[in-house]
């Protein structure tokens, strides 16, 4: 039977088999020291050769860092000078009677039992498995699992329900772009991956279970930064028959119990989180994504915010009036006359959630009447026969009895970024890519053989 590394701890005195990877190795000339690795921590392992049969002596030479072992030994308190109050097995050391090598390891591109974080991160993404070994890296990957084990409990314990939406879906786009994926079986037509579950979320109310959350993968084809990748998740969530109060307090809470209970050391600078409109934030901030930290040098503080009431539609780049959020937000029942006169003066029942400066999530309450989503493709300028074309199923599925719904989207990866007080998402994602969209260990994107492209009517100009 296995021993972990820190159940050595209850095991004073008794005989255990240990298995995992060498971190450090430390000879002092008659003893070699072995650090000994696995998913829980490291214990240090003492070699000496006349505890030790002659194969076991032969490996305590020959092993290095990274080699995957099995040691044999005994539990030992440590005595009052060699005790370590820093590690959690400081107190304990293990007497090794018998070591075998599971595995050699060439020597690593760079050292994991140092701060990798100082590491070229191209070599760090190359090399991810290894980097992954971390301790940090650890930390964070079981940190966002932290998060999202809450996340479900707390949904769940709010009577939703986890719905899986398609990856595969119909190019609708809605802001940024997508990618797309060729059909094999239908020549010449394309499915493209979801920017988000939006218009699956919005149909999944019609569907009538009134509390949906995913925790949704998205994809966007966008260009890159520290708080951007192409795929990414969020915690995708939609309620029926709901205000936008209830959404906001309910997603407050959330926040606040999940400080709480995943990094009890961080503390939230103000609660209730304070809350402006977009007017007011652009006013005072010139933003819309303010950093309210009292003490921009305190690690553990949060500043959450909310901005309401931003306007339903902004100029692009072109100059076209564009959707501000998206084009299923609901406008303020007092802004609706404005829709004909002055649609760039409506302001949408839309909200965002910010973070030390990080927008963390958007939202709002949704059209569920067709001839106001009509309305707002027409403003958008989007021809009567694009909008059959393109969101025929929504305008649809509206006609069916659609209750009145909204929802919210919080970025997980933001989120654990900012719990675990890391510069990028790329920190808290297991196998992230680079700014320019690449996956350096695998190696993707890569060019496909003429046959695969055949297969899906493909050739390349
Ligand atoms: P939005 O596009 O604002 O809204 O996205 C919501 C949240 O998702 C996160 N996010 C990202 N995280 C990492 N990389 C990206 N490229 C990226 N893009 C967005 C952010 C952001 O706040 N369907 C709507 C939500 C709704 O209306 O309910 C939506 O996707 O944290």
């Amino acid at each position: 039977m296995r021993t972990l590394t820190v159940e050595t701890n209850e095991k004073v005195g008794q005989e255990v088999i240990l298995k995992g990877w060498i971190n450090n190795r430390r000879n002092m000339g008659k003893i070699v020291f072995l650090d000994l690795r696995d998913r829980q921590g490291i214990v240090q392992v003492v070699g000496v050769p006349q505890e030790l049969d002659e194969k076991s002596q032969e490996e305590l030479v020959r092993v290095r860092p990274e080699w995957v072992i099995e040691i044999r030994g005994i539990v030992n308190a440590r005595g009052a000078k060699q005790q370590n109050s820093e590690m959690p097995t400081g107190m304990v050391e293990v007497l090794a009677k018998e070591i075998k090598v599971l595995n050699e390891s060439e020597t690593p591109p760079f050292e994991i039992n140092k701060d990798t974080s100082v590491i070229s991160e191209e070599l760090r993404l190359k090399y991810r498995y290894l980097d992954l070994r971390s301790e940090r890296m650890q930390k964070n990957i079981r940190l966002r699992d932290n998060v999202l084990q809450f996340i479900r409990d707390y949904m769940h314990k709010n009577d939703f329900v986890e719905i899986e939406t398609p990856i595969l879906m119909k190019g609708t786009p809605e802001g940024s772009r997508e990618y797309i994926v060729p059909s094999r079986l239908h020549s010449g037509q394309f499915y493209v991956l979801p920017q988000s579950p939006q218009q699956f979320k919005q149909l999944s109310m019609i569907a009538g279970f009134e509390r949906y959350f995913q925790i949704a993968r998205c994809f966007r084809d966008e260009d890159q930064r520290g708080d951007r990748q192409p795929e990414f998740t969020q915690l995708d969530f939609e309620m029926s028959f709901v205000t936008q109060e209830e959404i906001l307090s309910l997603t407050e809470a959330m926040f606040i119990e999940m400080v709480k209970k995943v990094t009890p050391e961080k503390h939230i600078s103000q609660v209730p989180f304070p809350k402006m409109t977009y007017q007011e934030c652009m006013d005072k901030y010139g933003t819309d994504k303010p950093d309210l930290r009292k003490d921009k040098n305190d690690k553990n503080e949060l500043a959450f915010c909310w901005i309401v009431d931003f306007p339903m539609f902004e100029k692009d780049d072109e100059g076209n009036i564009a959707a501000k959020h998206h084009p299923f937000c609901s406008v303020k029942e007092e802004d609706r006359g404005l829709l004909d006169t002055d649609p760039m003066a409506v302001r949408a029942n839309a909200y965002d959630l910010v973070l030390n400066g990080y927008e963390l999530s958007s939202g709002s309450i949704r059209i569920h009447q067709r001839e106001l989503q009509k309305k707002i493709f027409d403003l958008l300028q989007i021809s009567e026969a694009d909008q059959q074309e393109r969101f025929g199923h929504m305008l649809e599925a509206f006609t069916f009895g659609a209750p009145p719904h909204g929802g919210f989207a919080p970025g997980i990866d933001r989120i654990v970024m900012l719990l675990a007080g890391e510069p990028n998402i790329r920190e808290v994602i297991a196998f992230p890519k680079t700014g320019d969209a690449r996956d350096l260990m695998m190696g993707a994107p890569t060019v496909l053989p003429t046959k695969t492209l055949d297969e899906v009517h493909i050739k390349i100009k």
